[in-house]
């Protein structure tokens, strides 16, 4: 595993040198928007999303740049997911990856639309992969497939559901409905993409979006558990968020010990369905073992 971390160290870097690249320059009478974009993005983050697209891609054989603008895509609506979710309106929370949250940075009206600026720029960056490819219908899919995962069938949807259900008890379906679309939507999103790309026959595509799912609900059921268990400097957001606004989540639902079996047993049944598709990245499999006891 220290190998892995080490692995890890390495992709966040080579991440964000790519998803930097695709930022707009901070100039012009619109610079407010440029600032507050880049303050969120460049705020920090596992950049799990843009690092997993990329490892499914390899594992499919990929080696080109036309990875890129998507994985910065990828990165540029996850942030805005989260300037969003972290307002007054949503979720009211004030620290997000280590620093003030951007509508305490930038005012709740900057921060409303640094999150549609990223949301759509990301569209915008993705659109370039067309010039970088020589299989331009693939980058089509892709951009489909992101702005889905993105909208009300994903996480949008799932945000929703969330947003509305707050203040009182969900069973546990209406619970897994939610994850699967505001967090799971983004990775499927993440890892279909790679294997798109990649050139992933359709019915590992399929396999590859499971996965992907469970690996989601997964991700959202430690972000519970850290909620109540994290340590704010190490996580880089308050903790307690959950129980502030009165949230059913998986550890009101299940408790913790509960809730940690199901995050071994969801990342088991992803790994136990890497092996079904062709190739081999270790990598990709040691960075989803990563996932189940997280600290951040
Ligand atoms: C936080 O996502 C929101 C959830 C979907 C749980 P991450 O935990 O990936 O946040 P960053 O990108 O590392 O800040
Ligand atoms: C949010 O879930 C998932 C998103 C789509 C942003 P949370 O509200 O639990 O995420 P955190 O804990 O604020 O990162
Ligand atoms: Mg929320
Ligand atoms: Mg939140
Ligand atoms: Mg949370």
């Amino acid at each position: 595993m220290e190998n892995a971390k080490e692995r890890l160290a390495q992709a966040v870097k080579e991440a964000e040198e790519i998803v930097y690249s695709y930022l707009p320059a901070e100039e012009g009478h619109q610079k407010t928007i440029f600032e507050a974009m880049n303050y969120s993005v460049k705020a920090g983050g596992k950049r799990l999303r843009p690092i997993l697209m990329r490892e499914v891609y390899r594992l499919f054989g990929g080696q080109g740049k036309e990875i890129e603008p998507l994985m910065a895509a990828i990165e540029m609506i996850h942030t805005s997911s989260l300037i969003h979710d972290d307002l007054p309106c949503m979720d009211n929370d004030e620290y997000r990856r280590g620093k003030k949250t951007t509508w305490v940075a930038y005012g709740y009206d900057m921060a409303v639309l640094a999150g549609d600026a990223l949301l759509i720029y990301a569209i915008e960056t993705a659109a370039k992969a067309f010039a970088m490819t020589p299989d331009a219908a693939k980058v089509g899919r892709c951009i489909q497939i992101l702005s889905e995962k993105t909208g009300i069938y994903g996480m949008i949807g799932g945000q929703t559901v969330d947003v509305e259900l707050t203040n009182q008890p969900i069973p546990k379906d209406k619970l897994d409905f939610i994850y699967r679309l505001k967090t799971g939507a983004l990775l499927q999103a993440a890892m279909l993409i790679g294997a798109v790309l990649g050139g992933a026959a359709d019915e590992d595509c399929k396999i590859v979006e499971d996965l992907a799912g469970k690996v989601g609900l997964a991700f959202q059921i430690q972000d519970d558990i850290l909620d109540v268990t994290g340590d704010a400097s190490v996580t880089g957001k308050a903790a307690g968020s959950d129980e502030k606004n009165q949230k059913t989540t998986y550890v009101t639902l299940e408790g913790l010990s509960k809730a940690r079996k199901e995050v071994e047993a969801l990342s088991a049944a992803a790994i136990g369905d890497l092996d079904k598709l062709p190739g081999n990245n270790e990598f990709l499999e040691q960075l989803i073992r990563l996932l189940v006891n997280r600290e951040r």
